[in-house]
């Protein structure tokens, strides 16, 4: 049976119904050699703005976006919709859209701080990726629950949650041997009207999956090490 056979229903209110949870303990000499190779795997991964058209499979992509589903979320309300476009005519409207937001941000919607922040990254408004790589992930938050007949209940923690099931989905396409860059047009409303969305639903981000170019270039950034980010009490 494959792992997501069960069809998930929303819960409000039932009781506790704990269930055993016995996963096998790993050897820390495992541990070790896992977290070892998956640290210098994890760091290979780059952000790529330049794809190559050639298609994907398919399938490692809805895979990845299972993985992302498994994320933790507050109050189990998992409030993600992935919308996985293929089509060119749309990833074609998305991109026109998407660069008409982005002209007005790089022509001064964004601030000269925000600029200079960019300037590294060599962004620009053009979005070629958008219809560069074979297939786009438009990952949406359920900013509540909206039930068939117009019932509304609040969702918690939905930024973290799905910041955290986006964590996940960009892990999973690396593993899988996929490139993808976090786009985050600013605004993203379009997005919702392009894709057809209900209204509960916000745009997070545009993930374009696929390979990097032939003369694919990425920025020559500097990671900060683990003595910059780790404090031990
Ligand atoms: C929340 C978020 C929003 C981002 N938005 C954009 C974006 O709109 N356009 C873009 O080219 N890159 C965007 N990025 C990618 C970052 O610029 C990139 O992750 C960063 O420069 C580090 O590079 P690396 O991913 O290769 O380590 C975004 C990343 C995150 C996490």
């Amino acid at each position: 049976m494959s792992p997501t056979a069960l069809q998930w229903t929303p819960t409000h209110g039932e009781p506790y119904r704990p269930v055993a949870y016995r996963p096998a303990r790993m050897p820390s000499s495992e541990s070790l050699a896992r977290s070892a190779a998956l640290r210098t795997r994890m760091d290979e991964r780059r952000t790529v703005r330049a794809f190559s058209s050639d298609p994907v499979p398919e399938q490692a992509v809805r895979d990845a976006i299972a993985c992302a589903a498994t994320a933790p979320s507050g109050a189990h309300q998992q409030p993600w919709t992935f919308v996985l476009v293929k089509d060119p005519a749309v990833r074609q409207r998305i991109r026109a859209a998407a660069e008409q937001e982005e002209r007005t941000s790089y022509d001064g919607r964004l601030g000269d701080e925000w600029l200079q922040a960019l300037r590294p990254l060599g962004t620009d408004a053009v979005k070629a990726h958008l219809t560069d790589a074979p297939a786009l992930i438009v990952v949406f938050q359920q900013r509540y629950w909206l039930g068939p007949d117009g019932t509304k209940r609040k969702h918690y923690y939905v930024d973290e949650s799905v910041g955290i099931a986006a964590g996940m989905l960009l892990t999973a396409l690396h593993l899988s041997g996929l490139a993808a860059l976090v786009h985050t047009p600013s605004p993203m409303r379009f997005l919702s009207q392009v894709l057809g969305r209900p209204q509960n639903e916000k745009a997070f981000a545009v993930i374009p999956v696929g390979y990097p170019s032939d003369d694919c270039t990425v920025p020559n950034l500097v990671r900060k090490s683990l003595d910059q980010v780790l404090v031990e009490v």
